[in-house]
């Protein structure tokens, strides 16, 4: 899989047509959402929409009939929100021909623009933040009366844990489980720590819950989500930062991220599990370690380095140098030999020189990483980085040098999907292959599209698939059987 700035899968996305099977014959409201960015924003929405089903919406697929429209936005980048404002307008236009029709904004563009939305914009009737969600019955009925609403109060202690998701455009295989919620971590380029606030983490136990939950009513495979998964610390609730002021009994009891990868892994054995994101600072060896023990949990980490230069990730508060991060790699690649690994990658952060450039490509190399997300840096205002450094590198050359790693990565992916070549791999189908009917799609433990003939095979079975070619982003084979592990 290959992306650059325009085509990351989980960025600047648009779910569309959200819409859930689980409607509620006695619901009469209409309620469009649609999402873009990270995939929490996605799981968000399904936190959103089970919120308002029981305030008696059901959700459409057809814009022109929803009384409630609501948009889950993203700030991350600067295209991001031109991409919201331009939905925006199209909303607008047509509101103008259902004057009932109700607009809001939800996620982080609302956190970040306040009340702006109402007073400048004039085009959304509710700006809803993304710790809000639950007051979401309040705000309508203010909109129903005619006012405006608007809630974007942070939260210390709100992880929805006791919302169970409306599962929305499922495909009943895979789902996300957010396990926390915010960012502690203040990297210099990104408005997440203001938009989510602090870092909080799930209750264990209600995660299980949910993810039993999803094991009883068909899915094959869940991903656990948060900003920085390897942060998750449970100790009876409370921020993250607060561990120090726990109780000797709160800490002696505490959940790390490793051990609840092995809570998971062994409430559901048949369950795949994948996570998302890990944070080369905080991941610990006994992640790792649960990694390789547990053949449920998939071989994937998704490890954003953002640069290969130690000057650069210095000025962006990446607390790790480039050896520290090298080190992490051989860990993973010497105790999880065909553990898959991607990056995401800023090029052009304020003062970075064609040397830093140069060594950005040299990690790349070292690493040879199987996907990645590559953007050009964005300035984002209220960040460290937009206070205190000037965004002086010159567009064009962050446009080249963006080029440069992504033709790189698109070698080194190439060079990865041929090793799985002659191999057969176990699949878990997704669905119709894009590109033709007659093929399932679905990926093996290192997250790689796999394509394959249908034959008799199902969605939702896991398939041995012997792996016969492959392009930089696909592998294409056929089945040799059915799994055991279904
Ligand atoms: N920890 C998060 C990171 C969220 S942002 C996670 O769960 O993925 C996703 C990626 O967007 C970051 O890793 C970074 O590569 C990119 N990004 C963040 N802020 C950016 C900015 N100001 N300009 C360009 N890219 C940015
Ligand atoms: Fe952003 Fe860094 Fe957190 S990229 S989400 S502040 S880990």
């Amino acid at each position: 899989m290959m992306q650059n700035d325009t085509e990351k899968i989980i960025d600047e996305k648009v779910q569309g047509t959200a819409l859930s099977l689980e409607n509620n014959s006695k619901n009469t409201r209409k309620l469009y959402i649609e999402s873009y960015g990270c995939q929490m924003n996605f799981s968000d929405s399904e936190i959103v929409a089970s919120i308002l089903a029981k305030e008696g919406f059901n959700t459409t697929q057809k814009l022109e009939e929803a009384d409630l429209v609501l948009v889950n936005t993203c700030s991350i980048r600067e295209k991001a929100e031109q991409t919201v404002r331009k939905r925006l307008e199209k909303y607008n236009a047509v509101k103008r021909t259902n004057p009932g029709m109700k607009i809001g904004v939800l996620g982080c563009m609302a956190e970040r623009l306040k009340s702006k939305f109402l007073e400048e914009e004039k085009m959304v009737d509710m700006v809803v933040g993304p710790d809000a969600y639950k007051d979401l019955p309040n705000l309508i009925k203010e909109i129903d009366e005619g006012r405006n609403a608007v809630n974007v109060i942070l939260s210390k202690d709100e992880t929805y844990g006791d919302v169970a998701p409306v599962r929305l455009n499922s495909n009943g295989v895979s789902a996300f489980v957010s396990i926390t919620r915010g960012c502690d971590n203040m990297c210099t380029f990104c408005v997440v720590p203001f938009t989510r606030g602090r870092e909080r983490s799930r209750d264990p136990q209600s995660i299980i819950d949910e993810v039993n939950d999803l094991w009883d009513r068909g899915f094959k495979e869940i991903t656990l989500l948060g900003q920085n998964v390897d942060s998750y610390l449970w100790y009876g609730g409370g921020l993250k930062k607060d561990f120090d002021k726990a109780t000797d009994m709160q800490k002696a009891t505490s959940v790390n991220f490793a051990k609840l990868l092995e809570l998971v892994a062994l409430a559901q054995p048949k369950m795949r599990i994948r996570f998302s994101t890990s944070n080369p600072q905080d991941m610990t060896l006994d992640v790792i370690d649960t990694m390789a023990k547990f053949d449920n949990i998939c071989k994937y980490i998704h490890l954003p380095v953002q640069s290969g230069s130690d000057r650069i990730l210095k000025e962006m508060n990446r607390l790790h140098t480039r050896q520290e991060y090298f080190t992490l790699i051989d860990n993973i690649k010497s105790r999880i030999p065909d553990c898959a690994i991607s990056q995401d990658m800023i090029t052009g952060f304020p003062t970075e020189t064609e040397e830093d450039h140069q060594d950005t490509l040299s990690l790349m190399e070292y690493v040879k990483y199987d996907f990645g997300f590559m953007f050009a840096y964005s300035e984002r205002p209220g960040t460290l980085a937009a206070r205190k450094l000037e965004d002086d590198v010159p567009e064009a050359i962050k446009k080249r040098r963006l080029t440069e790693i992504i033709n790189l990565q698109q070698e080194h992916a190439l060079y990865r999907t041929q090793q799985h070549v002659g191999k057969t791999e176990e699949v878990l189908i997704e669905g119709t292959s894009k590109k033709s009917d007659a093929h399932w799609m679905g990926r093996n433990s290192q997250n790689t599209v796999v394509v394959f003939p249908k034959e008799d095979y199902k969605v939702g079975q896991f398939v041995n698939v012997k792996i016969n070619d492959c392009t930089s982003a696909t592998l294409i084979g056929e089945a040799v059987s059915l799994s055991k592990n279904n």
